[in-house]
């Protein structure tokens, strides 16, 4: 499958929050944008070393521009100081996608919880609901008032909008919105891991779609030695204790798509023919890791000796 890649030109930049800094990407020519649904998110390409993945947080419809929105955080690993600071108006940036591992499933009711930053997929996928005339609410939390992006847009949505901000109310009352929903109900929620974390105790893991911004804490097994046949190249690859599929696969020479490295954006996202993976990733829900259809080679690993992938 081939993925959009382009440079794009930083068409505006403005702070939707404290800390928060929303940028709108166009082609340098104007040409139209690959169309893209609710929970979607781009891989944006920093530098040589610095690839982040962003969610489209603007109108799905609007194919002259894409929107992003990036969270300031002191203490993160550079990617969004580099946005922060360097990413000026009209500059471009290479961005790859979108890719979509957070669709907004049909559904008569939604529950949506959002944590910070965690708004960005959940904002397009509000008006998405609205226009199917379903019924819906969002929680809504940050750590001040002032650092909850996009309260200017959801003001229209009025009272189904409930903004929680940390100092005034304390942490998000979940019971409120997730002890005795109603049947058909889906509960999307997006945010740090504490909050994604808190929402999985409560709902029912058939009824929840997360997206998880870091890895999930997760326990796994040892890793031991295994085999990978590559089934288009025909080659076999060992895969070392301490290795990854992706970094044995491409040891070998074989050109693999990835991005975050660790088991986050779907990037890697390869279909298993044979063997049995063990999943090690934050993206695939408990159904699709049970069919074991593919896996995300970056971080997955193999029960028993031998995998053969579509590679
Ligand atoms: S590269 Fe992101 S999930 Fe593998």
């Amino acid at each position: 499958m081939t993925v959009y890649e382009a440079e794009l030109v930083v068409d505006r930049r403005e702070f939707a929050a404290d800390g928060v800094l929303a940028l709108t990407l166009r082609h340098p020519l104007g040409e139209d944008l690959p169309a893209w649904e609710p929970g979607a998110h781009v891989d944006v390409v920093l530098g040589p070393e610095l690839e982040r993945q962003y969610s489209l947080c603007g109108d799905p419809a609007d194919r002259s521009v894409w929107r992003i929105a990036v969270l300031r955080e002191p203490d993160g690993r550079g990617g969004s100081a580099h946005v922060h600071e360097q990413l000026g108006q009209g500059d471009k940036v290479r961005v790859r996608g979108p890719r979509n591992h957070f669709r907004l499933e049909s559904a008569p009711r939604y529950r949506f919880i959002a944590g910070g930053i965690g708004i960005t997929p959940i904002l397009p996928m509000l008006a998405a609901a609205e226009a199917a005339g379903a019924e819906w609410t969002l929680l809504y939390g940050g750590r001040t008032r002032n650092s909850i992006a996009f309260t200017g847009e959801l003001g229209r949505y009025g009272d189904r909008v409930t903004v929680a901000p940390q100092d005034e109310t304390g942490l998000l009352d979940l019971a409120s919105v997730l002890d005795d929903i109603p049947d058909g109900t889906l509960v999307y929620c997006c945010g740090p891991g504490p909050l994604l974390d808190a929402v999985e105790e409560r709902c029912p893991a058939e009824r929840l779609r997360v997206e998880r911004f870091s890895p999930k804490a997760q326990q796994v097994g040892e890793s031991s030695e295994f085999e990978v046949e590559l089934a288009q190249s025909g080659r076999t690859v060992t895969v070392a204790p301490d290795v990854s599929v992706l970094d044995a696969v491409r040891a070998a020479g074989v050109e693999v798509l990835f991005s975050c490295t660790e088991g986050t954006c779907g990037t890697c996202e390869t279909d298993v023919l044979e063997g049995t993976p063990d999943h090690r990733d934050s993206v695939l829900t408990d159904e699709e890791r049970e069919s074991g259809e593919t896996m995300m080679i970056c971080v997955s690993r193999c029960r028993g000796g031998r995998l053969v992938l579509d590679l």
